[in-house]
């Protein structure tokens, strides 16, 4: 039997490279949190959503089971859930990419080993926590190879004899070069991403997931967002606004008792430094202001 629960429970990494962005992107969409005594739920103080911290390769298996509505997982990780599920299950879907954490899986071997390319891997044993991925690559480039399934530190299996390469996920590099280990060719890029459980929601949950969604996305647009306004003759507009990194068009209001002239309000993204300001004065225009954009909400 299912207990019905009125709250939103969003699944994130517990330790691991996305842990804390996880977090922290849930904190600037305005959700705050109280921590359980064992650290594994974080209960939502100002919203009905809370979040149960686990081990990312979790995440598909909970969103399925309908224990959390969304979570916040790598592509990878749901890539590999769809080519290990049953037949007939549905899978969890992804509702958007978040732009961090970003990683690529990728075949290593040791350091001064034998095997330069991945050919060399025909008739040896890879370890992996991603069987599926990894049987499908190999597959598509006719490499017969044993996968070795292991759930963490992958990275110390060939120093144990388990496996002669390894398929991990790399993002730094630091994991590889601590292990002596190399990569020998990428098979898959990711980053993380929102992805919503399968089951359907009652109404009032799907609200709150449309809602988190959109505030996620405004949190995300807003980051580097910068507000540009500044004063110029009407002619110069166009040149000004090709020289901006403007997002949208920008919004041009007409002065009082200056017919010739504009104010102009641009949103533009990424730097805005003092060379940009420079060569927008020296097409006319003044007051130059740069604000930084707190939120924003489409
Ligand atoms: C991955 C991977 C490595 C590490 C690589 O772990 O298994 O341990 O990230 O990152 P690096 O190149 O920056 O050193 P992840 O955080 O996904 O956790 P898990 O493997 O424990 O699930
Ligand atoms: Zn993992």
């Amino acid at each position: 039997m299912t207990i019905a629960r009125d709250r939103l429970r969003v699944a994130v990494q517990k330790s691991g490279r996305l842990a804390e962005t996880s977090l922290s992107l849930l904190r600037r969409a305005g959700l705050s949190f109280r921590a359980s005594r064992d650290r594994l739920f974080l209960y939502g103080e100002n919203l009905p959503i809370d979040v149960l911290l686990v081990r990312d390769d979790d995440i598909p298996g909970l969103l399925m089971e309908g224990s959390c509505e969304l979570g916040i997982v790598g592509r990878n990780v749901l890539a590999e859930q769809r080519l290990t599920a049953l037949p007939g299950t549905d899978a969890p879907a992804e509702r958007l990419a978040l732009g961090f954490g970003g990683c690529r899986l990728s075949l290593a071997v040791t350091d001064g080993g034998p095997i330069t390319v991945p050919a060399q891997l025909d008739g040896l044993r890879i370890a992996t926590s991603y069987p599926g991925l990894l049987a499908d690559w190999l597959a598509v480039n006719g490499i017969r190879a044993e996968i070795v399934v292991l759930s963490g530190s992958v990275e110390i299996a060939p120093r144990l004899g388990k496996a002669d390469a390894i398929c991990d996920l790399v993002s730094s590099g630091a994991t590889l070069a601590a292990n002596q280990l190399h990569e020998l060719v990428a098979i898959l890029h990711s980053e993380a991403v929102l992805a919503a459980s399968p089951h359907p929601l009652g109404s009032a949950k799907a609200e709150q997931v449309e809602r988190l969604c959109a505030r996620i996305e405004g949190a995300q647009s807003s980051d580097g967002a910068r507000l540009l306004m500044l004063q110029a003759p009407r002619t110069a507009l166009a040149a000004i606004t090709r020289l901006l990194p403007v997002r949208e068009s920008p919004s041009v209001l007409s002065l009082d008792g200056l017919p010739d002239d504009i104010a102009v309000q641009a949103l533009c993204s990424g730097a805005l430094d003092w060379q940009h300001l420079e060569d927008l004065k020296r097409l006319g225009a003044r007051g130059l202001m740069v604000l930084n954009v707190e939120r924003m909400l489409a």
